[in-house]
């Protein structure tokens, strides 16, 4: 027995905490195998549980751990496999696993970590290598915002040398993006100092791709206005339809005007390890941002930014300071990442590329671009429901409830809504050029056929019933 004066004991070993909570975890993985028929509503304890203030005295670990159970069963759970809103994603066992041990360990890789920090390098080339993107340096961040931004920092810091210290003075910095590009890069560009108003939207083809010749002409003109382009951002699967921009013609652009080039591909990057023709050009950017907790499947938060460069991040990032010790300066993370305290989030990356390997994710990623594409065709080939013109680039599928007689948008606004009270899916409506329009994302190695199918029986039998008066 380990000495028990210490403070914060539990009232049962650690052990059977821990095995406990083993317990739990195997209900929920079960529990995620199969879709479930509704999402339970908040039942009385759990009512109780979230209105309680901060408790002065202990209660027992094994219902602590229980309630905690509870209101997790009772929350919405991405894993899922019906769970088809937003960007969603899988709670990858292995990935789930490889948290609790990153956190037992409870690493910080603000400075040099020894092994783990080579780890981190060695997932950050990893994840480079199956998307197909020459890595020179990278790190793990909380999430495709965080990447943005940090790409965009060490863009502005190319185009104007010092700026991180100067500030940008009388500078005019631009940034071009789609118009469809994700919020986070406008966030990025108003943190930056930029502003969201030097943030050139630039429209969009008929495949919602930004149009590469406005893109050169908008840079053109504002080079010739005195203005300083600091960075494109292309998108490698949007957020709203899943468009990828054409990454070659966009860097032909990038190459002729000398502006840095960011991918972002949060969420669609992944697919270029299955369609890398869709993705081509995408070696030639500068840098590049991949979500591991959207299309790699594992749980939050678990992104990566990555450049060809060497030592950009550094010049955006780097520093000196009296409390970090720099002997093996070039190992300290703090020194490339906008975060000081850091988690070993590379941990589940690199243990579940171990034990999955990579053709397990790829097959993974194939078969959800499968499921969107027969998503696709069922609602095409149905009287009662649209489809946009153009069939999915990767899997995000917006369709919508069109049965003769009735005014679209507002039938699928009311749709959406009985669609979440239902709960038997879980999906989540977008504007697309002021249209309401349902938008499933598969992104989750769960999710079956049968699962795919039930989307439209769902909307079917609701706006059927919302058509018909009787909702
Ligand atoms: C294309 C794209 N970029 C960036 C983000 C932001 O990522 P995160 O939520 O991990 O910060 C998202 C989120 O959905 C996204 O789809």
């Amino acid at each position: 027995m380990i000495d028990d004066e210490r403070p914060l004991r539990l009232d049962a070993p650690r052990e059977e905490a821990l095995a406990h909570a083993a317990r739990l975890v195997e209900e929920a993985w079960r529990s995620f195998d199969r879709f479930r028929p509704e999402e339970p509503p908040l039942d009385q304890r759990v009512l109780e549980l979230i209105r309680a203030g901060l408790p002065e005295d202990a209660v027992p670990v094994h219902e602590a751990l229980d309630d905690a159970a509870r209101i997790l069963d009772e929350s919405i759970a991405q894993p899922r496999p019906r769970y088809f809103a937003f960007i969603g994603s899988s709670g990858l066992p292995i990935g789930a696993i490889g948290d609790l041990l990153a956190h037992t360990y409870d690493i910080n890789l603000a400075v040099d970590a020894r092994a783990a920090t080579v780890v981190e390098q060695q997932a950050v080339r990893w994840i480079g290598e199956f998307v197909g993107f020459p890595v020179a340096s990278g790190a793990f961040t909380s999430g495709g915002t965080i990447s943005n931004l940090t790409a965009l920092a060490a863009a502005r810091e190319r185009a104007l040398p010092g700026s991180r210290h100067a500030g940008l003075g009388g500078e005019r910095p631009v940034v071009y993006c789609s118009e469809e590009v994700h919020y986070s890069v406008t966030r990025a560009v108003e943190l930056l100092g930029i502003g969201s108003d030097r943030l050139r939207a630039i429209p969009l083809d008929p495949l919602r791709r930004l149009r590469p010749d406005l893109l050169a002409e908008s840079i053109a003109a504002d080079r010739a206005a005195g203005e300083t382009p600091v960075a494109v951002v292309a998108s490698a699967g949007t957020t709203l339809t899943g468009a990828v921009d054409d990454l070659d013609a966009v860097a032909d652009v990038c190459d002729e005007a000398g502006v840095w080039l960011h991918v972002d591909g949060a969420y669609g990057l992944p697919a270029a390890a299955v369609r890398p023709e869709l993705f081509e050009g995408l070696a030639r950017a500068d840098s590049c941002s991949v979500d591991a907790h959207k299309w790699l499947y594992l749980p939050k938060a678990c992104g990566v930014v990555m450049s060809r460069h060497r030592e950009v991040f550094e010049e955006s990032f780097s520093h000196e300071q009296g409390y970090l010790p720099h002997q093996q300066h070039e190992l300290h993370a703090a020194d490339i990442t906008l975060e000081y305290s850091r988690p070993f989030r590379a941990l589940k990356a690199w243990l579940a590329f171990r034990a999955h390997g990579a053709h397990q994710f790829r097959d993974a990623i194939a078969r959800n671009l499968e499921e969107a594409d027969l998503l696709y065709r069922r609602a095409q080939s149905s009287e009662d429901f649209e489809v946009m013109d153009a069939p999915p680039q990767l899997s995000i599928v917006p369709f919508r409830h069109a049965p003769v007689g009735v005014a679209v948008d507002a039938h699928n606004e009311r749709l959406a809504d009985a669609i979440l009270a239902d709960g038997r899916i879980y999906l989540a409506s977008a504007l697309i050029d002021g249209e309401v329009w349902l938008r499933p994302c598969f992104v989750n190695f769960r999710t079956t056929d049968e699962d795919v199918e039930a989307i439209l029986d769902v909307a079917r039998e609701l706006g059927a019933r919302l058509t018909s008066g009787a909702a």
